[in-house]
Parts: C-alpha cells; structure tokens; sequence
C-alpha cells in the first residue's frame, strides 16, 4: 500500500466509489455525484491550501483516498477523513495504515498539533480504527445528521502530537522486543 497524489485517471474509479450505497452508508453525500462534480471538486482540492489530500494505491490500484482538510497553521490543526472505495479491500488493514501514514506526515511534515475526526456513532468499523490509532473520543453530537429516514449522532474524535509520539515509540519498543 502507498499512498501518492489523486491523478485526474483516478477519478472515474473516485465517482464508481463515491456512488456505491455501502460505501454512503456513513461517508459523503446521498446524492447522485457525477465525473463532472468531481473533476470540479479536484480542481478546487488542488489550488486549496487548507487541503492535503493522498490516493490510496494498493497493488498499482486506486482504491480510496486519505486525507487532512481544514488546516489551520495558526492553532495547528486539522481534520482527517478516509474512504476505501473498493469494498474487495476492507478488513486487510489498509484504512488502518493509510490513517497512520497521513497521522505521521500531519505531524512531522505540516507541525500540527491535534488532528481530529467526525464519524457517526454507527460506524463501527471506522471507530473500531480510529480507537486502535489511538484516538480520543471527545464527544457526541445528537441527531447531528438526517440519513436514511433518521437522525444519525455524530461522534468527535482526536489525537494530540505529544499522545501520537508516545504511542509510537511504544510501539517501536514493542516491536524491537
Ligand atoms: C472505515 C474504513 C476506512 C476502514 O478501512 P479498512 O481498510 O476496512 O480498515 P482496516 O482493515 O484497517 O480495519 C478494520 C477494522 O475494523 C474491524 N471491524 C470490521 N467490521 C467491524 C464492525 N462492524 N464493528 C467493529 N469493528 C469492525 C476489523 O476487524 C478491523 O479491526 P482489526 O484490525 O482490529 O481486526 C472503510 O471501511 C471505509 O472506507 N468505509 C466506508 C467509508 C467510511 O465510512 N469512511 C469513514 C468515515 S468517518
């Protein structure tokens, strides 16, 4: 797996993704999404400073993205998402290492401070990887979002740079050991 720059070729594979119902199920918007909205979307994406996006590329195949939005370089933050689009490829560990690898670069390469995370409550997959990161949980939202036919809580999750470093080198440690 590596991650690498959204190409403008990826994005007939990002709209397959983004209009698959189990993908939606807890990510984007339920709505009919189009090459053309996302080729506008790309554009936007690339001339945005707040914004650091990343393919997800397994085996030579886009099959998601990664990313940091809303950065702010004042208060060093940022906010985290993650769609592996190719449903053949959940539960191999991918979403978990690419969350890792953009963790790592928010923190060593842009000098942020605390990354943080919105999911829904019912997202369990995601929260399961998001709490094996070491993430946070620092509140709940109710009835935050109107999705299939009913309110949907929004969690808020986060890991701090002092937090992320200790884990890592916990790990490490564990890992020589
Ligand atoms: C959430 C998502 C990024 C996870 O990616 P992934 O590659 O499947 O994640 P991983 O394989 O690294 O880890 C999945 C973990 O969830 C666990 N899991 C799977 N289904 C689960 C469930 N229903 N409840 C709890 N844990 C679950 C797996 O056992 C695995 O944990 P483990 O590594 O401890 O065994 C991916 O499923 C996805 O893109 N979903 C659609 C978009 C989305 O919801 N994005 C997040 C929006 S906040």
């Amino acid at each position: 797996m590596r991650l690498r720059a959204i190409e403008r070729d990826d994005l007939p594979l990002a709209v397959q993704y983004l209009n698959d119902p189990d993908v939606l199920t807890y990510f984007g918007q339920l709505a009919p999404f189009s090459l053309q909205d996302e080729e506008e979307w790309y554009e936007r994406m690339r001339h945005d400073n707040n914004v650091v996006n990343f393919a997800i590329e397994v085996d030579g195949r886009y099959v998601g993205g990664c990313g940091l939005i809303n950065l702010d370089h004042v208060h060093r933050r940022a906010e985290i998402g993650i769609f592996v689009g190719d449903k053949t490829y959940w539960g191999r560990g991918i979403g978990s290492e690419a969350m890792r690898l953009v963790i790592d670069y928010g923190f060593d390469y842009l000098n942020l401070h605390r990354i943080y995370l919105r999911v829904f409550a019912e997202n369990a997959r995601a929260i399961h990887v998001y709490e094996g990161l070491g993430f946070q949980h620092e509140g709940r939202f109710r009835d935050a979002e109107w999705r299939h036919g009913r309110w949907l809580d929004m969690l808020y999750m986060s890991v701090l740079e002092p937090e992320w470093r200790l884990r890592s080198a916990d790990k490490g440690v564990a890992d020589d050991g």
